[in-house]
Formats: structure tokens, sequence, C-alpha cells
């Protein structure tokens, strides 16, 4: 192992942990039930369509890992904040499950979605499960020694993350019908959709490493900043990502008319968007698609979204080294940042 950062090596030893906590809350309840749980455990990458145990793609686990790295950054034992990076995926799981019926996605993860093989009824009420046991989740710090103070805390973070969630998803489905969607406002989607959970999931960590407020709150904003890198990545991806990478459908956020960050940028340039904006206007099929892309690769929409990304990635790394001061170069959390940066996945 001789070969592994230091990110590796924290998650080859933390994410098997991970995932016996996260089995434990999630785990089969009696006959009558069991396929609600055994929906849950599809999901999460551990059944496969018959419920039959296996190894499946589980998706990344970053809301979790940074977790347990800000916890170990800031000096405390990572096993004390496994309960609250059990419930960040969990929560994220669930947010999937609802996001794929929202947005009518069939493919995650390389496989059928819940809704598209249990239907939309039961795939909402896994998902309602789910959120319902993310605290669940949360609530086990109590077992590994979390006073009620700290617990009452994490649980005021978690609160907060979760409408914060709802707010930029209310945004993101909006924008498929608004004429026009300005950066700002796509600013405050992100910051819901995505960029709350990732904040979230760092500042609970070095809540339950036993952090003090201020470097709590510069992880919150390193997690604030990094969120927003991983969204206008996934944004880069959703429409030039590689679909054998992503698991996702290709030119997918194109095809749904998705304001995603380029093709803002393209529909305000001046040459090409009133054309690609009437071309959005119509009916869009996957054989429209190589037109479209020919001409958002006639604005410089891909290179300004990555720009952005690098901003906040800078951003980032300065709230990082006010949290942690010199320990911040080379640790983990920097590695991990720089990863989502060049996620091709
Ligand atoms: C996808 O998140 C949803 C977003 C907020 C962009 P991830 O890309 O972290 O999903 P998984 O868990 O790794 O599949
Ligand atoms: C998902 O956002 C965000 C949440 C579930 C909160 P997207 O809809 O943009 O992400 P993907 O492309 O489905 O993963
Ligand atoms: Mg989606
Ligand atoms: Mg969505």
């Amino acid at each position: 192992m001789a070969d592994l950062n230091g990110f590796e090596h924290f998650a080859a030893e933390w994410l098997p942990r991970l995932e016996a906590e996260m089995q434990a809350v999630l785990a089969l309840r009696e006959p009558d039930v069991a396929q609600h749980y055994q929906m849950m455990h599809y999901h999460m990458g551990w059944a496969d369509e018959s419920f039959q145990p296996g190894l499946f793609d589980t998706g990344k686990r970053i809301r979790p890992l940074m977790c347990l790295m800000a916890c170990a950054a800031v000096g405390g034992e990572p096993a004390t904040a496994l309960p609250a990076a059990a419930a960040v995926e969990i929560l994220h799981n669930f947010s999937l499950i609802h996001d794929d019926i929202q947005d009518g996605d069939r493919t995650r993860r390389h496989r059928p979605t819940l809704w598209t093989l249990w239907g939309v009824p039961q795939a909402i009420n896994v998902g309602d499960g789910m959120f319902a046991l993310a605290y669940a989740a949360l609530l086990r710090g109590k077992q590994r020694g979390v006073g009620d103070a700290r617990l009452l805390a994490a649980l005021e973070r978690f609160t907060t993350c979760c409408a914060a969630l709802t707010e930029g998803q209310h945004l993101d489905m909006g924008f498929e019908t608004r004429e026009s969607v300005s950066v700002a406002i796509y600013l405050r989607m992100i910051e819901g959709k995505t960029a709350a959970l990732l904040a979230a999931s760092l500042a609970l960590g070095a809540l339950l490493g036993g952090a003090d407020k201020t470097t709590e709150d510069a992880l919150y904003r390193f997690g604030r900043h990094i969120g927003l890198v991983f969204q206008i990545r996934d944004d880069i991806l959703g429409i030039w990502g590689d679909p054998a990478v992503t698991g996702k459908a290709a030119g997918n956020d194109i095809l749904r008319r998705k304001k995603s960050l380029p093709l803002l940028y393209a529909l305000e340039d001046p040459r090409v968007g009133p054309l690609l904006h009437d071309r959005m206007g119509q009916a869009i099929s996957p054989t429209d698609l190589p037109g479209l892309l020919d001409l958002l690769a006639q604005t410089s929409a891909q290179s300004y979204a990555e720009k952005q990304a690098a901003h906040h990635h800078q951003m980032g790394m300065a709230a990082l080294a006010e949290a942690l001061g010199p320990s911040a170069k080379g640790a983990p959390l920097e590695l991990l940042a720089m990863g989502l940066l060049e996620r091709q996945a």
C-alpha cells in the first residue's frame, strides 16, 4: 500500500466501517416490510434487482469521507463522527431517489433507478424512509459518547441543511420552464441543492471532532466552495461527460433543457445565444444532440465553467488554510478537493 496517498489510506480504512454503520441503520426489518428495506439496499449498491446481496456501484461516498476527514483534521477520533457520516450519506441517497423521480431519470450509477423498477409511489416512500433513518443515524452519536449539547448542535446543522437542499431543488426544477436564469440565481440554486450538504458534512465532522466554532465555520466555508466546484463539475460532465464513466445518459442535461452553468453562459453569447435559445424552445430528441453540442462549442461555455470551478476551488483552499493552518498542505481534505475539481465521474 506504499503508493497510496493520504486520501486513499483514509478511505481504505474508513469506508468499510462507514458501510457497516449504514447497514446497521438500514437493517432489514420483519418479513412484511422487508421489501421496503431491500429497495433501500438496492439503491445503496448492496443488492441486485432480486434483492440478492452483492457489490454494485455505491457512488463515491464523498460526503461521509469529508465528514470523517474533517473530524480527524481537527484532532478528533473519526469513529465519533461515524454516525454523522452515515447520516449525510443516507440523506444524500434519499435525495437522489427523489431527484431521479423529479428529473425523470431512468439510470443512476449504471443501473435502473428505483422508480423505474418499483414505481413512483414506492420509490417516494423508500426515499421518505431513508430521510427519517438519516436522523436515526445521526442520533446514534449518543452511543459513541457524543454529549447532548453537541448532538443538538449537530441536529440543528443537519436540519438547516435538509431545508436548504429542498430550496435548491425547488429552484432547479423551476429553472426548466423559466425563460431566463441569471448566474446569481443559478449559484443560489447549487448552493442549496449541492453545496449545503457538502458544507454540513464538513461542519458536522469538525463539530463532533471537538473543534471550536471558528474552525467549524471555516470548514463549513471550505465545504461550501468545494460544493460549488463539485456541482459546476457535475454540470460540465452532464454535457460533455463520458456516459461509460458517469453512469448517466449522454447529453442528458441538454436533452432535458437543464439550465446548467455552461448552457446559461452560451445562451448569453451574442452570436450563438439567440439561435440556441430558439433550438432549445423546440422539441429536442437525441438526434439533435450533435448540432446543439456544436453550437455550444462555438462559445467558450466549457472553459468559462472550468474557470468558475477553479475560482471556487481557490476560495475553498483559503478557507481550509484558515481552518487547519500549515497542516492543510497535503492533507487528505486538500487532495479530496483537488480530486473533485478534476473528476470524470
Ligand atoms: C450527485 O452526487 C448529485 C449531486 C449533488 C451532483 P454524487 O456525484 O456525489 O453522487 P454519487 O453518490 O457519487 O453517486
Ligand atoms: C441532484 O442534482 C441534487 C440532489 C439530489 C439534491 P442533479 O439532478 O443535478 O444531479 P444528478 O445529475 O441527477 O446526479
Ligand atoms: Mg438529477
Ligand atoms: Mg435534479
